[in-house]
C-alpha cells in the first residue's frame, strides 16, 4: 500500500485511492488540504468570483423526498419574485461589481413559465449590456428550451445530479417518471448540447451513502467533465419523507468535514475547473463557506435575493442570512474574504480555465 502523500502525487487516482483521500483525518487531512490549496494555486487565477444568487421562486412541481419546498410540503409558502424585483436584483448586482448572477428556482416546465424565463434573460442582458455572466439553476428541460434559454443568454447551467449512485438516487425520489436517475444524466448531456458551460454537484452525507459512493461521485463528475461544481452537507429537513430516516445520518460536523474533503479531492481530481463554497456548508459552520475556499473552492454565491422571500427558499433547516438584506451581504463579502486573505475577481465573469482550454482542445482536433 502506499503511502498518504504518495496517492496524493499521482496523475491517475483510483476509486480506491479516492476513498482513501475521503477517510483522511488528522495529519493526512492537512497534507490533503494542502495539496488541495497548492493545485488551486497553480491551476485557477487563484481568485474567488462572485454569482449575486437570485432565489426566483420557491414553486416546484417535483417531490424530491430531501427538500424543503417539493410540492407536497403544503406547510411552505410559495413565492414568485415579480420581474421588476429580478430586474432589481440584477442591476444591484451589475452596480455592486459581481460579475455574475445565479437565477435559482423551484422545477416547472410549463410554457408560460418558460417564456417567463427567456425574457427575463433578454431584459438582464439588456440592462447590463450583455456585462452581467448569467447562471441559471432551472431544473430538468427539453433540449428545445436549454436552447431557448441559452439563445436568450444565459451560459452556464447548474443540475445537480445529486448522486450518482442510482440505487440511491431512487430512495431520495419518488418512484414515477418525473424522477428518474436516466433522465437526469439525458438532462446533463442535453445542457452541454444546448452550449451551456456545465455545472453538477452532490449531497454529502445522505443517508445510506457511504464513502465509496461519493468516490464514485467524484468519478462521475471527471467522467462528465463538468466545468463546474456545486456540492455540499446533506440537512435534514423537518417537513420533508426522508426526516424519517435522520437516525441514520453521521453527526451534522462528520458531514462538514467529509465535505471539506470532497472538495479537496476534487480539486485534486479536476484542477482547473470552478468548485463553489456553498451555503449548506455556512448552515452548519458559520465560516464553512471560508474554509471551503481555503481548502480550493473558488465560487461565492451571495444571496441577493429581496429579504422579504429569502425566509420561504428553505430547501433545509438552519439556512443561513434569511433574515438578511443584498446589501447586508455585500459588508460581509469583503469582510470575509479579507479574512481569509483571498482575493475577489470583482466585474468578471469567471468561468473555469477548464473550459476554455476543453474548447481549444475541441477546436484543434
Ligand atoms: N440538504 C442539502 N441540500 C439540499 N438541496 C435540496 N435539499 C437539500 C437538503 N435537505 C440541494 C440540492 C439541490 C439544491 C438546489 O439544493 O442538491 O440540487
Ligand atoms: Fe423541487 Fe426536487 S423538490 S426539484
Amino acid at each position: 500500500m502506499s503511502n498518504f502523500k504518495d496517492i496524493l502525487n499521482k496523475d491517475n487516482l483510483t476509486k480506491q485511492d479516492l476513498v482513501c483521500m475521503l477517510n483522511a483525518e488528522g495529519k493526512n487531512r492537512d497534507l490533503l488540504h494542502r495539496k488541495s490549496k497548492e493545485i488551486t494555486k497553480k491551476f485557477t487565477t487563484n481568485k474567488v468570483y462572485l454569482r449575486g444568487l437570485i432565489e426566483y421562486s420557491n414553486v416546484c412541481v417535483k417531490d424530491c423526498l430531501y427538500c424543503g419546498i417539493r410540492k407536497s410540503n403544503t406547510q411552505q409558502k410559495r413565492y414568485t419574485i415579480s420581474d421588476s424585483e429580478v430586474l432589481n436584483c440584477a442591476q444591484y448586482a451589475l452596480e455592486n461589481n459581481y460579475g455574475s448572477i445565479v437565477l435559482q428556482a423551484g422545477e416547472r416546465t410549463d410554457k408560460p413559465f418558460i417564456s417567463k424565463i427567456t425574457t427575463l434573460l433578454n431584459e438582464i442582458n439588456k440592462l447590463s449590456k450583455g456585462k452581467l455572466g448569467i447562471t441559471i439553476s432551472l431544473g430538468e428541460q427539453t433540449l428545445e428550451v436549454y436552447k431557448e434559454w441559452f439563445d436568450a443568454g444565459a451560459h452556464r447551467y447548474l443540475l445537480r445530479i445529486e448522486t450518482s449512485n442510482s440505487e440511491l438516487y431512487k430512495n431520495l425520489h419518488p418512484k414515477n417518471r418525473m424522477h428518474n436517475f436516466q433522465h437526469r444524466i439525458d438532462a446533463l448531456n442535453n445542457i452541454r448540447l444546448a452550449g451551456f458551460k456545465l455545472g453538477t454537484g452532490v449531497m454529502i452525507g445522505l443517508p445510506n451513502q457511504t464513502i465509496e459512493n461519493l468516490a464514485d461521485d467524484l468519478l462521475f463528475m471527471k467522467a462528465m467533465n463538468v466545468d463546474m461544481v456545486g456540492m455540499g452537507p446533506y440537512i435534514e429537513h423537518q417537513h420533508t419523507p426522508l426526516f424519517n430516516d435522520k437516525n441514520l445520518l453521521a453527526s451534522k460536523q462528520k458531514r462538514l468535514a467529509l465535505s471539506y474533503n470532497m472538495i479537496a479531492c476534487l480539486r485534486i481530481l479536476m484542477k482547473d475547473i470552478n468548485i463553489a463554497a456553498t451555503t449548506a456548508l455556512q448552515a452548519i459552520d458559520n465560516f464553512g463557506r471560508e474554509k471551503a475556499i481555503k481548502i480550493g473552492a473558488n465560487v461565492l454565491m451571495p444571496n441577493i435575493t429581496p429579504g422579504s422571500f429569502r425566509d420561504n427558499y428553505k430547501l433545509y433547516e438552519d439556512k443561513p442570512c434569511t433574515n438578511e438584506n443584498a446589501s447586508d451581504c455585500n459588508t460581509c463579502i469583503d469582510v470575509r474574504m479579507n479574512m481569509i486573505g483571498s482575493e475577489v475577481g470583482y466585474n468578471e465573469w469567471g468561468d473555469s480555465k477548464h473550459f476554455f482550454k476543453n474548447k481549444k482542445q475541441l477546436s484543434s482536433s
